[in-house]
């Protein structure tokens, strides 16, 4: 029997269909960025030299990421077979979504969260199941054991947490892997140098433990796309059938190992933006507004209302800052990245003034009533 073609144009899956398209607003960022968590400044110049002896012939070749895993894998202390380098960690979070992820299965999110877990699993057939933090943002650790069921595939967890810049304890991310052994536990550490505490030392002693570096964020090379995910072998094997063999580029590649033998650039500039942290708490103490507590390089700041306004100020005045209002639990709340002490000090003066307009428009505002 032939069978007739009955639609007349290719249709994506159901799934797919009811995806939310995702727009990062990445448009106009000459300016201070303090909207993205990045390195505000600049990767190692040892990354710079690298870069300047690649030869037009090597563009011709395929990359060739083994040697280079070995080399990362070697830095962490793991086995090769337990580590693969990523085009991001977004494509980590990607292809691991896509190796455990089938119709029924959930996974579980502490939330508010990074945005990209969301985005990836909503193109699986599973479930998401968010758990929400209590308005001091903490990690919701016991409502996460409770909301564990047999169906849950993955919980995934930004160590430390973005946008709110808390953390989960070893102890807790232990307690979870445990109590969900039929399940992967994916601790992204994109945060890890600005906090100092990783699970990776954890990855023989627990088994469905899974761990995912950056090199977008304290090593400056978000533009490179460079990402770690590290796991038994066992869990590797799998990831490594969906993963493509070519994802990560050949100048990717050639920056990584003068990226992680600059240790002391790492470390400066790691200490650069503790140390203007620190600056910027007091600074926003003074000004008399809410912050929450930050394992990282941002903090979240509650503006209220006028948020949309705030940043607009902000920008205006050549600082961007970035609106997390729609996150869950997030209303009226704006993100702030951490750069080098001078950057901060000049952001502190344009926080200022965008807050002194927005006093002066709801006092006039006041008064007209
Ligand atoms: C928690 C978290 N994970 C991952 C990423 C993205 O990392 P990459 O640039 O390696 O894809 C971000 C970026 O903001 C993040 O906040």
């Amino acid at each position: 029997m032939v069978e007739l073609i009955t639609t007349r144009h290719p249709v994506p899956r159901a799934r797919v269909q009811s995806m939310k398209e995702y727009h990062p607003p990445l448009g106009s960022r000459e300016a201070l960025r303090l909207d993205f968590n990045e390195n505000t400044f600049a990767c190692s110049p040892k990354v710079r030299e690298a870069l300047a002896r690649i030869s037009a012939a090597d563009f011709t070749r395929y990359p060739e990421r083994e040697p280079v895993e070995a080399l990362v894998a070697a830095h962490l202390g793991l086995s090769k077979s337990q580590v693969a380098l990523t085009n991001g960690v977004d494509e980590a979070i990607h292809v691991l979504f896509e190796t455990f992820l089938e119709s029924g299965d959930e996974l579980l999110l502490p939330v508010p969260t990074y945005t990209m877990y969301e985005v990836y699993a909503s193109a699986t057939e599973a479930n998401v199941v968010t758990v929400l933090a209590a308005d001091d943002l903490q990690f919701p650790f016991e409502r996460l054991l409770a909301a564990i069921t047999p169906r849950t595939k993955i919980i995934a967890i930004a160590n430390p947490n973005s946008p709110s810049g808390s953390a989960a304890s070893r102890e807790q991310i232990v307690e979870l892997a445990r109590r969900a052994p039929h399940a992967v536990v994916m601790i992204d550490e994109a945060y890890f140098h600005f906090h100092g505490e990783t699970v990776i030392d954890l990855l023989d002693e627990l088994p469905n433990l899974m761990v995912a570096r950056t090199f977008s964020k304290a090593y400056g090379l978000a533009g490179l796309r460079l990402g770690i995910l590290a796991g038994s072998a066992e869990l590797m094997r799998w990831v490594r059938r969906v993963l493509s063999p070519y994802s990560v580029n050949s100048l990717a590649l050639a920056c990584l190992p003068p990226a992680l033998e600059d240790t002391a650039y790492l470390d400066w500039y790691v200490s650069e933006v503790l140390k203007a942290r620190a600056g910027f708490e007091a600074a926003l103490d003074k000004a008399g507004i809410r912050r929450w507590p930050s394992c990282a390089n941002f903090i979240l700041v509650d503006i209220g209302s006028r948020h949309a306004e705030f940043v607009r100020l902000m920008r205006a005045a050549g600082v961007l800052v970035r609106d997390r209002s729609s996150d869950p639990g997030c209303d009226g709340r704006v993100r702030i990245t951490i750069g080098t002490t001078e950057q901060m000090r000049h952001a502190v003066i344009v926080l200022n003034d965008a807050v002194a307009s927005l006093k002066a428009a709801s006092a006039s505002q006041g008064d007209a009533q």
